[in-house]
């Protein structure tokens, strides 16, 4: 099958929050594949560079650069490569650019390409891109993965004073469908609850889709959402899920929660009595993403009951998570491809945290776009979660509505 790259083409588009992002097409003869870049708010140090203008256009937000580097720099190099080879793809592209971080390229130049190239490959061998992520990592137990939904929005990605930044809603029921017809009447009576509660305005959502009430108390919104899941009678179907994103609220004078600064063992004290309060399955991101010891204590108090989710921490590299394996600091990944860069690296990620038997939960980035690549990589990779934002707003449910018909398509 003839699977040679014959054109790549790169340009600057809008993200969810109207930014610009990366969107690039690649080419074999008239066959295309089509991919756009998401980009974080509450981003890690340790992540691959993102590359941006800079200067006055868009506010120093523009991609240019970054559009530039496909067009002018990756483009050549990749014309006549099997876009099916993707290791080779990927690799050439690190071979370009050279640095630890891509920051010559831009992490967003070189995943935009990395991405297409394997959405491209799919199509010339005719399968869903689900089978051909699934054959690249070696699976073909193609799981639905359990959605993570989040609610209600704080930290970076909310104008409100809630230090925690997500508060998701996990439905397990039997099918994806099911989980997310819940996962949406949740949504719904919880909008019902906060405008009775606290006024109208309070129902406006934050940049994943949920609502952003102006609440500073971590408790609030943990009975908020008890309260709805109550109403509708789905008790012990519907557990909670927490991201704190712990590094935006730490500082020189501690962790900030409820308007107090807290030491490391006062906000694990802080978790602890909210699992042991709420039905809580997953806690990410508990402690500021270079608080090793903090992580390392969660995980040995809360780890057997509760998972421990890293994602400032391990940045979807393999060497960091190499680290908290030996230290114990977590026992799940969160795998977010424009952490990394490349989708090869991304698989090895995942690949190295099953083998040391965490989960692993396929993520979403605050900017989004319409790209339904991550809900195919989900069931490719077959593990089983994946966090999408509230069901609501486009960007997000792009991703669940493809999980519907990836669930349609496998008869289940
Ligand atoms: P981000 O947030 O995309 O703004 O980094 C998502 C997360 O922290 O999981
Ligand atoms: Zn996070």
């Amino acid at each position: 099958m003839y699977s040679k790259i014959t054109r790549i083409k790169a340009r600057e588009i809008l993200d969810s929050r109207g930014n610009p992002t990366v969107e690039v097409d690649v080419y074999s003869k008239s066959k295309r594949g089509r991919e756009e870049v998401p980009s974080g708010a509450s981003t890690g140090i340790h992540e691959a560079l993102e590359l941006r203008d800079k200067g006055k256009r868009y506010l120093g937000k523009g991609v240019l650069k970054a559009v530039n580097n496909v067009n002018k720099k990756i483009a050549p190099r990749l014309r006549n490569k099997n876009c099916a080879n993707q290791k080779l793809i990927d690799d050439l592209m690190l071979d370009l650019d050279g640095t630890a971080n891509k920051r010559k390229l831009g992490a967003n130049a070189i995943l935009g390409v990395s991405l297409a190239s394997c959405r491209l490959a799919s199509k010339i061998q005719r399968k869903p891109l689900y089978k051909y992520i699934g054959a690249l990592f070696n699976n073909k137990r193609f799981t639905l993965p359990t959605p993570y939904m989040n609610i209600i929005n704080g930290g970076k990605h909310a104008d409100n004073r809630l230090q925690f930044q997500e508060f998701m809603i996990v439905p397990k029921f039997k099918t994806f469908k099911e989980s997310l017809r819940a996962g949406s009447e949740t949504y719904h009576v919880l909008k019902k609850l906060i405008g009775k509660k606290y006024g109208k305005s309070s129902t406006n959502v934050g940049d994943e889709g949920g609502f952003a009430p102006n609440l500073n108390k971590v408790r609030e919104p943990l009975k908020l959402i008890t309260k709805a899941v109550n109403e509708l009678g789905y008790g012990r179907r519907i557990k909670i899920a927490i991201d704190a994103a712990a590094s935006e609220f730490y500082s020189r004078k501690g962790y900030l929660v409820d308007d107090k600064y807290l030491t490391q063992n006062k906000l694990l004290k802080v978790y602890e009595s909210l699992v042991d309060e709420f039905p809580i399955i997953s806690l990410e991101d508990p402690f500021s993403q270079d608080d090793s010891e903090g992580f390392v204590s969660i995980t040995e108090s809360l780890g057997r009951k509760v998972q421990i989710v890293g994602d400032d921490s391990l940045v979807t590299n393999v060497e960091r998570i190499k680290k908290a394996v030996e230290l114990k600091a977590c026992n799940a990944l969160l795998l977010k491809v424009n952490q990394i860069g490349t989708l090869s690296e991304a698989l090895d990620a995942a690949k190295l945290a099953m083998d040391n038997n965490w989960n692993v939960m396929v993520s979403h980035r605050s900017g989004e776009t319409s790209d339904s690549f991550i809900a195919d990589l989900a069931v490719g990779i077959g593990c089983g979660q994946i966090k999408s934002g509230a069901p609501c707003r486009s960007d997000r449910l792009a991703k669940y509505n493809q999980l519907l018909r990836i669930e349609e398509e496998l008869g289940r």
